[in-house]
This record gives structure tokens, C-alpha cells and sequence, in this order.
């Protein structure tokens, strides 16, 4: 783990280390104490608490087929649950990988593919925001409900063994999704979803969707029975719940 004071993003640092240098190794961690330009996904930008969250990148090589590259952010957040739930915190997903504590949101990831210039390897860069140690005043300022380690326990959390635990946390899903894509974390996945039958709403571009929850695809995108007795799967788009 490559540790920096301050960062405009771990991503684009990890993303533009990976162009400059070609075979940068897998496994590359880079972890800032403070992200100056966080990005989120949808082209948002992702606030934290100058040296009290946990924000880092990590590199890929998959020898995957590039249609189970979007349910990597998946099995992250499947790993993200089993280290909350090993610190005693149940969490849900918000499809596709919001990760949550009572509703109000702990931690984001943002997969980016980079192309190396080699063929056969999809090279992805993997950020995850958590919230570590920010404030009840701190998450009020975000967009969103949001919630850290240090609101759900009641005291401050060491990010960079916070980090280690995740890490360790991460290779379980990691590796059987590296195997198999979506389907080899289904069981763990769905085991963080709405329940079926939940009214949902997806905001896909610019219009909203409203649906009965009606399971994911295998590849983990997200179908919805509509009123009129069709069925939608969708690839993105964000999720709220009615
Ligand atoms: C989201 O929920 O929208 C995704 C947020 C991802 C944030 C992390 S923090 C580390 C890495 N660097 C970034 O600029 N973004 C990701």
C-alpha cells in the first residue's frame, strides 16, 4: 500500500500511473489522506472529511470477458458487507453498489477501465470511498443520508488498519468473481438486496422508472416488472427506493 498525504484522486493518479507505465503490477495500492477532487460515479464528485475517511484505488488485470467487467463494483461491495458485518455492522447494497448502514450510505466504488495498450487485459481501476471516522456534522453536509464507522460505533476507527481488514475483507468475492463474474457472488450479493417484491425507482438519464423489484440478471444488472406487464433490465442508472 502506497500511502499520499493529499491527492486530487486516487483514481486518476492510479489510472494515469497504469498509462505512464505499462505492466504496472496488479494489486497496486494507492490510498490518500485526503482527496482534493474525489470523483463519484455519474460524474459526481465524492466529498470526504480531509484525513478522516478512507479513500483508495487498487488495480486489476482481469483476464475476464469484458461483459463481467461492470459487476466487479459488485462483488466490492459484497466484500465491503463482510467487513462491516466482521466489525459488527449489518449493511445493504443499493444497486449496483452503494453500500449502507440503516439506510444512509457508508461507502461508494468507482471502477474504471484503463486501457494498457496490450490486448487480452482489461486493465480497472477500483476506488472505494468509506466513511471512517467522519462526523455526525460532517455527513449532514453531504447530498445524501450518510453515515461513517465512527457514527454507527460511537468511537474513531484507525483508517490505515481500517484499510488492511478491507483489504483482507475484498480478496474472498474478488477472486470468485474473478472466476466466474456475477453469478459466482449472487448468493452474498442478494443477500444485501431489496426484498422481492419492493417498489423501486431508477433514474435512467434524465427520466424515472418506477417497478416491482423483480431480481438481477446474471450479470447483475437489474430487472424491474413494470405496470404494464414488461419486464426492464437495467445496466446503470441510480436506485431509490419508494
Ligand atoms: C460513488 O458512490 O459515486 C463512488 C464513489 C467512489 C469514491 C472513491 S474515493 C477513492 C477513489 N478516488 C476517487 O476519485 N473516487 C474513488
Amino acid at each position: 500500500v502506497e500511502w499520499h498525504a493529499s491527492l486530487p484522486s486516487t483514481n486518476t493518479h492510479l489510472a494515469e500511473r497504469v498509462k505512464a507505465v505499462p505492466g504496472a503490477p496488479a494489486g497496486t495500492v494507492i490510498a490518500a489522506r485526503t482527496q482534493t477532487a474525489g470523483r463519484g460515479r455519474q460524474q459526481r464528485d465524492w466529498l470526504t472529511a480531509p484525513r478522516r475517511n478512507l479513500t483508495f484505488s487498487f488495480l486489476w488485470n482481469a483476464a475476464l470477458e469484458p461483459r463481467h467487467v461492470p459487476s466487479m463494483a459488485q462483488a466490492i461491495s459484497v466484500g465491503i458487507a463482510l467487513f462491516l458485518q466482521q466489525e459488527g455492522l449489518e449493511s445493504t447494497i443499493k444497486w449496483p453498489n452503494d453500500v449502507r448502514v440503516d439506510g444512509k450510505k457508508i461507502s461508494g466504488i468507482l471502477c474504471e477501465m484503463v486501457n494498457t495498450g496490450s490486448p487480452g487485459q482489461t486493465a480497472i481501476v477500483a476506488g472505494i470511498g468509506l466513511n471512517v471516522n467522519m462526523s455526525v456534522e460532517e455527513a449532514a453536509m453531504i447530498d445524501q443520508p450518510a453515515t461513517s464507522l465512527a457514527i454507527k460505533t460511537g468511537r474513531d476507527w484507525d483508517v490505515g488498519a481500517v484499510l488492511e481488514s478491507l483489504l483482507n475483507a475484498l480478496a474472498g468475492p474478488l477472486n470468485r468473481w474473478a472466476s466466474g463474474g456475477f453469478a459466482e457472488i449472487y448468493d452474498d450479493y442478494i443477500r444485501h438486496a431489496p426484498e422481492p417484491g419492493t417498489v423501486l425507482r431508477v433514474r435512467d438519464g434524465g427520466r424515472h422508472v418506477g417497478g416491482v423489484f423483480a431480481g438481477f440478471n446474471p450479470h447483475g444488472a437489474l430487472r424491474l416488472a413494470l405496470d404494464d406487464g414488461t419486464e426492464r433490465t437495467f445496466y446503470s442508472g441510480d436506485l431509490s427506493v419508494e
